[in-house]
């Protein structure tokens, strides 16, 4: 499914909406270059899943949990991963196939973890400053 976001303010209702469908299990991939919105966009699920806490960049940590919402919530970014083993040491499993919602930013540097029946969506920079566009899809 492609959708085109025309501002800020939408990818946050995106975010908002996509929360409420969320069950615990649910897998967000995130593909989009620097500045696309990907965090922007996790805060939006933060916040339609009721998580009160403040949502930082996880950057350095790789992964933080967030566990004041609906369902926990493990924000992934793994842009300065070194290694697919690094995963393994922070017992990405554990997450992946847990009771919580993960969100992933850069999911494509570990495409090959990623399991079936994740929601991909890869955003691309649409045709000013504020546009994006989405396009979703399911692995299947
Ligand atoms: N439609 C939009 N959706 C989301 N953010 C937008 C949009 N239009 C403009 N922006 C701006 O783009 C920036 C997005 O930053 P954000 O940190 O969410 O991106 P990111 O994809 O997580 O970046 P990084 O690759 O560094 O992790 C923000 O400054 C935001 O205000
Ligand atoms: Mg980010």
């Amino acid at each position: 499914m492609r959708k085109v976001i025309h501002n800020e303010l939408y990818t946050k209702r995106f975010g908002i909406e996509l929360a409420q469908k969320l069950k615990p299990g649910d897998i967000i991939a995130l593909i989009g270059d620097l500045g696309t919105g990907k965090t922007t966009l996790t805060k939006s699920i933060a916040e339609g899943l009721g998580i009160t806490e403040m949502i930082t960049s996880p950057t350095f940590t790789i992964v933080r949990e967030y566990m004041s919402g609906r369902i926990p919530l493990y924000h992934f970014d793994v842009y300065r991963l070194s290694s697919a083993e690094e995963m393994n040491e922070l017992g990405y499993e554990e997450y992946f196939f847990g009771q919580g919602v993960c969100v992933i930013e850069w999911a494509d540097k570990i495409m090959e973890l990623i399991p079936q029946g994740s929601i991909i969506i890869r955003i691309e920079y649409g045709i000013n400053e504020e546009e994006r566009i989405y396009h979703i899809t399911n692995i299947t």
